[in-house]
């Protein structure tokens, strides 16, 4: 029994160590007032296992009270009516004012708020291991030619130059940065929001695709498919050198006892500054006979107060989805992010791999065929391209 008067439980996917001090910042604000969390997390990296067993509970008709449900899988849910509308909340909350632009949109849906926004992920970030920058002198891994000078330097030294995995969702991610570094903001926008065939028939997609390529061969012998926590961890003992990943791996760090800017350092991914490719966590409140309405409301009007925002976010890697903060309480990989997010010139474009611009089964496909041509040499990148444009216009039928 909790000792509160009220408690929910929660289902998401938040279980590595930065994750967790993450849910811990929520768990104690709301703790102090009065609301008690159950937790319910389903290991797992991108919320692939985590989001099978919700399906499950949702037809068995035993939802959690609350879930991380997000991007299209949200507004698909909210269509079928399963989550609870949140318009009060914002109302009162005034998000409307104070929330970035894009993260409203990404809460709302047919006219109503639908889910409590948590924090916008930077999915474009290159992260770099201090200590061998300044060791080897490497210089800023601005462009790829930079990348590809610190990648010999480090081989030289023995270090792998790039951590990496197979794993297809983490392929899906490092890509989706290079569609956006090979084709620019434009191109990217009709590739993950009209998702027109067309486009991904592109010249530039062909050459990200070879791009991924030659970042997987900068990994050395198969990596297989660790977690990125692992990956994360070479990247902290200095076993490899940079990674390609979503600013969730500045969290993981964090909890570890780095610091970014002395242990660590963040750049966009090359060819891509200026640019914000986002992944927004949001909160749902999903519908069952168990009428919780009054608790739900209480609990996104608490995880989107001004102080809850910060500590959350600082330990997630994320940033506040609020504009009302003040940056310079974020680190210098998150402080980039939330200005970037900021400034009326940038690109904020949504992560087809994090569910923000396609649904659950074409992200699945496409990260799927990504597997298998990184996975098989044979496979050459014109293959690869011609399954993506199958895919998408599968999708689109
Ligand atoms: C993303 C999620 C992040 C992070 C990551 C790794 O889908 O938005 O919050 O946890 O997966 O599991």
């Amino acid at each position: 029994m909790s000792a509160h008067a009220q408690s929910l439980d929660v289902l998401h996917w938040w279980t590595s160590a930065g994750e967790r001090r993450a849910v811990d910042q929520l768990v104690q604000q709301l703790d102090k007032r009065g609301l008690g969390w159950n937790d319910a997390a389903i290991p797992g990296g991108g919320g692939m296992a985590a989001v099978k067993v919700l399906k499950g509970r949702v037809l068995a008709g035993d939802p959690p009270d609350v879930a991380q449900v997000i991007g299209r899988t949200l507004t698909d849910w909210a269509d079928l009516g399963l989550v609870l509308p949140l318009d009060d909340v914002a109302q009162r909350g005034r998000w409307k004012g104070a929330m970035f632009p894009v993260v409203l949109q990404v809460v709302s849906h047919g006219g109503r708020i639908v889910a409590a926004p948590l924090g916008v992920h930077r999915i474009n970030t290159l992260f770099y291991n201090q200590a061998l920058w300044a060791r080897w002198k490497l210089p800023v891994p601005r462009s790829w030619d930079d990348v590809a000078q610190a990648a010999s330097a480090l081989r030289r030294a023995g270090v792998t130059p790039l951590a990496w995995s197979d794993e297809p969702w983490q392929v899906a991610t490092v890509f989706e940065t290079l569609l956006l570094a090979e084709g620019g903001a434009s191109l990217y926008a009709e590739l993950a929001g009209a998702q027109r065939p067309s486009a991904w028939a592109d010249a530039r997609v062909l050459r990200a695709l070879t791009r991924l390529r030659w970042l997987r061969q900068l990994a050395g012998e198969s990596p297989g498919e660790q977690r990125w926590t692992s990956s994360a961890r070479q990247l902290f003992r200095g076993e490899a050198g940079m990674l390609i990943m979503g600013d969730w791996v500045g969290g993981e760090l964090m909890a570890w006892g780095a610091q970014a800017g002395r242990d660590y350092a963040c750049a966009p991914v090359p060819e891509t500054a200026q640019m914000h490719l986002y992944s927004v966590d949001t909160l749902a409140m999903l519908q069952s006979r168990r009428k919780r309405d009054a608790a739900q409301e209480k609990l996104a009007d608490i995880v989107t107060q001004p102080s809850v925002q910060l500590a959350y976010n600082q330990a997630k890697g994320s940033v506040p989805v609020r504009t009302d903060i003040d940056p310079s309480q974020l680190d210098d990989c998150e402080r980039d992010s939330w200005q970037t997010l900021a400034h009326p010139g940038s690109r904020v474009v949504p992560s087809i791999a994090h569910r923000m611009a396609a649904d659950e089964s074409t992200k699945d496909a496409l990260a799927d065929a990504l597997h298998r041509f990184v996975t098989d040499p044979q496979q050459t990148p014109e293959r690869a391209q011609e399954r993506l444009v199958a895919i998408v216009k599968g999708a689109a039928r």
